[in-house]
């Protein structure tokens, strides 16, 4: 049992570099490495060092593990194929690039792979879970943050692959990712080992936003002692895009001092989409403002509650009384 995962592991290894050299070396791979290069503004250097790869549909993977004699069990629970009929008929990711995607110790356990056909309705594919390949344990890059974040780094938690390997190019060295899965309490016990002070840089968009809204609260429960920053990025970009749309000093600068505090982040977007000139939509505001606050510390519901009333004009007091009878309300 032990040798058969030590030929699973060196099955992902092997194929982690033949898909490499693929990528980089060969004419199947000429198109999807003009599309890292190009498009997305990699090179060759991060290509690398990431490990990714491109699958081409000519089964270079399965041919591989034939010829060298690779037990059929193993094949099958590196679920690195398809089969039909409990035939291995081909390479899973077909046609996609792929992104390793390893534990913390470096070992590759499966792959995440994005089509390069934009009207493919699957964008990105992941290895199915196995029990090596498990999304709500596994944070992509650990392998390569660890390091940087037991040094002193926060640990920052983006969306996306891209926006990992932005972020390390704008020289953040603690940077992993959730893949496309909500973090867990294991995500959040595998950082705490290493540091009390964890970042999320969601997407500035709606799905980003619901995301943080959900996450603080998480990190709150499981590990109380954690500084929690939020970084929220403007007009609906991700962090690769502000690279590759605004440059790199831009999102330097974003990751660098664009950290807020998560009340801070919540009541700003509780502001968003909101004109609180209104009457009715400023009333709404601060339905929304109270189960923040209630979350917050004395010394930042202090702050709080003087800003509003400095920004829109309603007495301390008044505010303070309401914001009282909720907390009566919601015991
Ligand atoms: P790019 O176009 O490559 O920059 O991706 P994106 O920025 O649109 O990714 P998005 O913000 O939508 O999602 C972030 C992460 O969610 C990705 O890195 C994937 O891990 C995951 N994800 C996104 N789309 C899919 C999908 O269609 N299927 C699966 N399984 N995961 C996805
Ligand atoms: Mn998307
Ligand atoms: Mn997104
Ligand atoms: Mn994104
Ligand atoms: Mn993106």
């Amino acid at each position: 049992r032990q040798e058969k995962f030590q030929k699973i592991y060196e099955l992902y290894d092997a194929a982690q570099k033949l898909y490499t050299h693929i990528l980089l070396n060969t004419t199947a791979g000429e198109q999807a490495l003009s599309y890292l290069k190009d498009d997305r503004q990699l090179d060759e250097e991060t290509i690398r060092q990431y490990g990714l790869g491109f699958v081409p549909s000519n089964n270079v993977l399965l041919s591989y593990a034939r010829e060298h004699n690779i037990d059929e069990t193993v094949m099958k629970s590196a679920e690195l194929f398809i089969d039909r009929d409990e035939e291995l008929v081909r390479d899973r990711f077909n046609n996609r690039i792929v992104w390793p995607i390893k534990n913390d110790r470096g070992q590759v356990l499966g792959f995440s792979g994005r089509s390069l056909d934009p009207d493919n309705p699957a964008k990105y594919m992941n290895s199915p879970e196995s029990s090596f390949f498990n999304k709500g344990k596994l944070l992509y890059n650990l392998d390569q943050a660890k390091g940087n974040i037991r040094a002193g780094q926060p640990a920052m938690i983006f969306e996306g692959f891209m926006d990992v390997i932005s972020a390390a190019m704008a020289g953040v060295g603690g940077a992993v990712a959730t893949m496309g899965t909500a973090l867990t309490e294991e995500h959040v016990a595998s950082l705490t080992k290493l540091t009390d002070k964890i970042t999320l840089v969601y997407d500035g968009d709606a799905a980003g936003q619901k995301a943080a809204k959900r996450s603080i609260p998480l990190i709150r429960s499981v590990a109380p002692q954690v500084e929690i920053g939020v970084i929220a990025l403007a007009d609906n970009r991700d962090p690769d895009e502000v690279r590759r749309e605004l440059g790199l000093p831009a999102l330097k600068q974003a990751l660098d001092q664009a950290t807020q505090t998560p009340t801070e982040y919540l009541i700003n977007a509780a502001k968003q989409d909101k004109n609180l000139q209104n009457q009715a939509q400023y009333l709404d505001f601060l339905r929304d403002v109270w189960p923040i606050l209630t979350d917050a510390s004395a010394v930042e519901q202090d702050y709080f509650l003087k800003k509003i009333s400095e920004d829109y004009g309603s007495s301390l007091e008044a505010l303070q009384s309401e914001f009282k009878d909720y907390q009566a309300a919601h015991p």
